[in-house]
């Protein structure tokens, strides 16, 4: 399969696509929309579900060595005040004097406005944490935060969770779940917005094994974006610098991914060190140190962190997989995703929405249903189904014909060859999963 000579396509063409087939609509749009802020669809949230799914059977369940939590979005506000968060987590800003359009002032290049031509104010840090108020009273004493990341949950239930899943160091807590920043500049469709979901795993460790394991995280992210389909030339490791590291952290990487507007974050891998246990310890009084019973020792472990983007990387996979064949009117727009990102893995089509293939059509997509996610469509011409299932990339369409009826057989389209095998009702089943599989191993990047 050609997987590596994709044609690409434009962010434009990406959003169009995504609103058209219902995998990503602008939040309340029939109010005009809220900038920056999106809803998936039910052909994206399949999408993303993939993803998190995904990352989450590499992550946990197929590991011995991590296990996952599930916390809430609000804490304690004294977890911010000991993170950091609360006095640190901002970004430099700078205001135009004449269109007070407000700007990350690392991104812009200059001194000039580039909506205005205007000159800026001095620069000042702007804190990204949202706030609400929990209960009735908006008073200081009821501030809380929206979590800016799913991180501290892990750090605040270290001993809960060490000591219930009696887990011995190293080993790490992963979580999946919704974060809220603030950002000065959100942007490029789901790549930078103020709701977001994150995909995070605090791996803990003893002291002066922390950097092996800073490596071994590295390689295990971009491996796993490879696996996944994402292709090995559209990714990059990027070490930072010194003056970029977060406050936390003493060593980051980013695995990053060529957009269609250029190299973009997916995800940061961190060596935290103990920060966060010790700042907890600190501020809560609580002792988040680790006895460690074959060596005799307590200490506080170090924390190595891959911290991954939900929505960033199902946006890195939507526009990895973006192909086009032929041209005009016979152009065919394919999205050659992993069987196991794909929204869907099989559709099933009748011929025709006549009544006597019905109840055959259903009775296959019955049959499927327990095994893979499937679609079934009985709407419009054939040709124009299989477009649609391509343009969501559907691996394989199952058609179901006249002569169904007389043989039991039905026609297996394959989205990337398009060749058509025609297989038994009985060994259907069976089928696909050889040709998924086979999908499967193409589809490494
Ligand atoms: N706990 C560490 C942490 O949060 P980060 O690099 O700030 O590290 C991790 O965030 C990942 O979360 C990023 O690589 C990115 O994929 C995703 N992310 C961060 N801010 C985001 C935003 N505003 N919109 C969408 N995704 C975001």
């Amino acid at each position: 399969m050609a997987k590596r000579t994709l044609t690409g396509t434009s962010l434009d063409t990406l959003v169009s696509l995504a609103k058209r087939r219902g995998f990503i609509f602008q939040s309340s749009e029939i109010y005009g929309g809220l900038s920056s802020v999106w809803d998936y669809g039910p052909v994206g949230v399949e999408l993303k579900r993939n993803v998190k799914d995904a990352w989450w059977k590499s992550m946990v369940r197929e590991r011995d060595d991590v296990v996952g939590i599930d916390a809430s979005i609000l804490m304690h506000p004294d977890v911010w005040v000991a993170s950091g968060h609360l006095a640190g987590f901002s970004d430099p800003l700078v205001e135009c004097n004449d269109c007070h359009r407000r700007f990350r002032e690392d991104q812009v290049e200059g001194d000039v406005c580039p909506n205005c031509g205007g000159g800026f104010g001095p620069a000042r840090q702007f804190n990204l944490l949202l706030k609400t108020f929990l209960g009735p009273v908006e008073e200081d004493a009821a501030t809380v935060y929206l979590r800016p990341e799913t991180a501290q949950a892990m750090f605040v239930n270290f001993e809960n969770v060490q000591t219930t899943s009696r887990k011995k160091i190293p080993f790490g807590i992963a979580q999946i779940g919704k974060s809220f920043r603030n950002e000065i500049t959100p942007g490029n469709f789901t790549f930078r917005t103020r709701e977001f979901e994150q995909m995070e795993m605090e791996f803990f460790c003893e002291p002066g094994t922390d950097d092996d394991w800073h490596d071994y995280w590295m390689n295990f992210s971009l491996n796993w974006f490879k696996k996944y389909g994402l292709r090995g030339e559209k990714l990059l490791l990027r070490v930072h610098e010194a003056d970029e590291l977060p406050h936390y952290s003493k060593a980051s990487a980013d695995v990053e991914y060529e957009f269609p507007w250029g190299w973009g974050e997916l995800e940061t891998i961190s060596n935290r060190t103990d920060f966060d246990l010790k700042a907890h310890s600190e501020k809560s009084g609580k002792d988040l140190s680790y006895f460690d019973d074959q060596k005799k020792e307590r200490y506080v472990p170090f924390v190595v962190e891959p911290a991954m983007g939900a929505d960033r990387s199902a946006l890195a996979f939507l526009a990895d997989a973006y192909d086009e064949e032929g041209e005009g009117k016979e152009m065919r727009v394919v999205l050659r995703f992993h069987p196991d990102i794909a929204p869907f893995q099989v559709a099933v089509l009748p011929l025709s929405k006549k009544e006597t293939l019905s109840p055959t059509a259903q009775r296959v997509h019955e049959l499927l249903r327990p095994y893979f996610n499937t679609q079934y469509d009985d709407t419009q011409s054939i040709g124009r189904r299989y477009r649609r299932q391509d343009e969501i990339g559907t691996p394989l369409c199952v058609t179901v014909d006249f002569d169904t009826l007389d043989d039991d057989a039905v026609t297996i389209r394959n989205r990337d060859t398009m060749e058509q095998v025609r297989v038994s009702i009985e060994n259907l089943e069976s089928a696909i999963r050889d040709l998924l599989t086979q999908m499967r191993t193409d589809a490494k990047g």
